[in-house]
């Protein structure tokens, strides 16, 4: 939507500002929304809040290493990172022992599957 109304109002001012209406102002007023991936959105979550135990090697009881995009989107895959990021059942939660991450950046990984867990 926010996209839409940017294209519109790129227009609008290219129409009121008679001096500079040429094709390249009216394309550089369009903001290209990118796919979420790893290197640019989701290393940094996982860095932030699970590498204190999914290390590598992984310490206090943690089963695996998230350190590497292949470890961080095996677990999505073949595991159920996403599910216990999700839920709201304190032992099943991650971070262990939580507190829950926003919900923000839980969207993010969810949204970053659904695009087919770009890399880069
Ligand atoms: C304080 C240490 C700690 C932190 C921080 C932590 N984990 Fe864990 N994690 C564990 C432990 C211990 C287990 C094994 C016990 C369990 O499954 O609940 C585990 C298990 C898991 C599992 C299940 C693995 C399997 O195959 O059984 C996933 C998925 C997971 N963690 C993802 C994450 C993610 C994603 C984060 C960050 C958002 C995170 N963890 C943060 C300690 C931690």
């Amino acid at each position: 939507m926010k996209f839409k109304h940017l294209i519109y109002l790129s227009i609008a001012i290219s129409f009121l500002s008679c001096s500079y209406n040429s094709e390249d102002d009216l394309t550089e007023e369009i903001i290209i929304e990118d796919f979420v991936t790893y290197n640019n959105n989701i290393k940094t979550i996982i860095d932030s809040n699970c590498i204190g135990c999914h290390s590598n090697p992984p310490v206090n009881g943690a089963p695996m290493s998230l350190t590497t995009y292949n470890d961080v989107k095996n677990a999505v895959e073949n595991g159920d990172l996403i599910e216990r990021i999700s839920t709201t059942d304190a032992s099943s939660l991650m971070p262990f022992g939580g507190p829950r991450l926003p919900q923000n950046l839980i969207d993010l990984v969810i949204q970053w599957e659904q695009e087919g867990l770009l890399e880069n």
